[in-house]
């Protein structure tokens, strides 16, 4: 079990080596892959030993208060790589979701508290070392830690990284950031302009496994109508969350396990407790249905009939759905 949810989650990191390049775990995987021209393991060994503790220690101290600013972290990072590349341009002042201007349409709702955050750990690294660490590189190492922090793996990530100089239009911002209400053949369609497979769109929706959401990304899944691929209860739970179309409340994006990085959210998806369109059709889907199944096992399987692979087996697998509603339900 243990590897197969690392093995998920340095998907989902690779993914983010696609996302912005830059972004790597080749110590994970044994140091074999090149990484980007002007990057490297020890860009600041000389010039800022000590930001990585310093980064790390920081944070260790805000998610104790407040865990919750751990997915705000990680989805700032994640923004920032979308638009334009890993470049710290999602922080500018004038950008379209930057800390002057959150309210700016697609609704990204970064959290304000994640700018700040990042802001201080800035401070706090140009203190002990004068200018010389991107406010990019902070970004990143802020979302590894994130990671870490919340119960994910540790792993490194080469640094040296510029901050740009242009803004994250509202453009930009609209063509490259999928919204929540896609179903899988749109969300595969629009990552497929990063060279995104399938297994890394379910990779990357795994960073769901932390967060939370607004009701108005996923009360079309409940008014007028409810959605037919919702579980029932889970319905009834998010309507009492969110009593109108346009409730201003917020629900968690893994009711398993929603501040902890670990494998839930696919469990979720499995008995049609996702939270967005855009993740519950991946288990609808059958392109990315058969990944999710993997990602949620151990290595390789005991078959229930030596004929059929389980992931072939329905009967079988609604049966592993029916034990995990049963325990998600005495919660
Ligand atoms: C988007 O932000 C505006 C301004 O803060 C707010 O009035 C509106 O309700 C938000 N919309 C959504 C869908 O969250
Ligand atoms: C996915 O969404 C697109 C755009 O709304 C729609 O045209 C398409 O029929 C949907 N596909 C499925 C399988 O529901
Ligand atoms: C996607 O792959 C093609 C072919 O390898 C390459 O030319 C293109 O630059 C890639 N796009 C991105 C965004 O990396
Ligand atoms: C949501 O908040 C906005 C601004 O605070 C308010 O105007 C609006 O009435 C609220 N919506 C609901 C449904 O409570």
């Amino acid at each position: 079990m243990v590897s197969s949810i690392s093995h998920m989650l340095l998907t989902l990191l690779s993914t983010s080596l696609l996302l912005c390049t830059y972004f790597h775990f080749a110590k994970a995987q044994g140091g074999s892959q090149p990484i980007v021209h002007g990057l490297s393991w020890t860009y600041y060994d000389s010039s800022c030993p000590k930001l990585e503790s310093i980064v790390r220690k920081e944070l260790k101290k805000v998610f104790k208060d407040d865990i919750g600013q751990a997915a705000g972290l990680l989805r700032l990072h994640f923004h920032d790589c979308f638009v334009q590349g890993c470049d710290g341009s999602v922080l500018l002042d004038g950008s379209a979701s930057g800390p002057s201007e959150q309210d700016a349409p697609p609704n990204l709702s970064l959290r304000a508290k994640a700018f700040t955050i990042i802001d201080d750990l800035r401070r706090r690294v140009q203190n002990k070392c004068g200018r010389v660490v991107s406010c990019a590189d902070i970004t990143a190492l802020a979302a590894r830690d994130a990671v870490f922090l919340s119960g994910g793996p540790d792993y490194d990530i080469p640094l040296g990284r510029r901050d740009g100089l242009n803004f994250a239009t509202t453009s930009a911002t609209l063509a490259n950031l999928p919204p929540p209400s896609f179903n899988t053949t749109s969300l595969l369609t629009s990552l497929a302009t990063m060279n995104f497979t399938a297994t890394d769109v379910v990779a990357l929706s795994g960073g769901h496994t932390i967060g939370i959401s607004h009701c108005t990304s996923f009360t079309d899944r409940l008014y007028p109508t409810q959605d037919p691929t919702m579980d029932k209860y889970f319905a009834g739970t998010l309507k009492s969350t969110c009593p109108a179309a346009n409730s201003n409340n917020t629900a968690v994006l893994d009711i398993r396990s929603p501040n902890r990085f670990d494998n839930k959210y696919y469990v979720d998806l499995m008995n049609r407790q996702g939270l967005f369109t855009s993740d519950q059709d991946l288990y609808t889907d059958s392109r990315t249905r058969s990944i999710l199944s993997v990602l949620t096992g151990s290595q390789g399987e005991i078959r229930a009939n030596c004929f059929v692979r389980n992931s072939d087996n329905v009967a079988l697998l609604s049966s592993v759905v029916e034990k995990e509603k049963e325990a998600w339900s005495a919660f």
